[in-house]
């Protein structure tokens, strides 16, 4: 697959506020996401420019923009950022037709290259909802290994769900 990934620039941001907004309550679901935490698409834009604008080793989230033959395709964001050591990261393929055609693992790869370039990172972790097959089959293809399944709230947007974690390490 001809893909490229590199970091999100302010102008597509709205890739990543559109994907969660115009979801169906079926996809949430499948990702562990809580509709009713979602940010305003306002607020949640002026949070992800700020981002943006910070040096890298202040940063609290990074996003990068999956493109396919030059067009944008998906992204993946990192959180939980602890520059020099460790950081979260998470996947999405934007449109569902380009769902299982390769773009994934090849994207995920790319990404966890640029997140360890990026943020110095020692450790990469993924923590994907447990019933959501996709990411898992995914992360595994990717060199990523298996650490534990378990009951947590991953992350801000997220309820309490069974998650499987994820982690490469350099
Ligand atoms: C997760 C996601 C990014 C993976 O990207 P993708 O392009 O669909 O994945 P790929 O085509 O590269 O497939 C990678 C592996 O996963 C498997 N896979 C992908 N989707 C699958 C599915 N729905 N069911 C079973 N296996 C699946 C593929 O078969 C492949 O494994 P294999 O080569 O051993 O058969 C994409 O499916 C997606 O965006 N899904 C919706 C969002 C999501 O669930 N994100 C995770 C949030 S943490």
């Amino acid at each position: 697959m001809p893909v490229t990934v590199r970091e999100m620039a302010v102008g597509e941001l709205d890739l990543i506020i559109g994907y969660f907004h115009d979801s169906t309550p079926e996809h949430l679901e499948m990702l562990g996401v809580d509709p009713t935490r979602l940010p305003t698409p306002a607020a949640w834009r002026d949070r992800l420019e700020q981002q943006c604008r910070l040096p890298m080793d202040q940063r609290a989230t990074l996003a990068l923009i999956w493109l396919l033959d030059g067009r944008p395709c998906g992204f993946s964001t990192a959180d939980k950022i602890v520059f020099g050591d460790r950081a979260n990261m998470h996947l999405h393929v934007v449109d569902p037709e380009l769902r299982r055609r390769g773009v994934g693992v090849d994207c995920v790869r790319q990404s966890a290259e640029l997140y360890f370039e990026l943020l110095r990172l020692r450790t990469l972790f993924c923590e994907p909802n447990a019933f959501n097959v996709a990411p898992n089959r995914t992360l595994q293809k990717a060199g990523f290994k298996y650490l534990k399944t378990h009951m947590t709230v991953p992350g801000a947007l997220n309820y309490h769900q069974a998650v499987t974690r994820w982690a490469i390490e350099r």
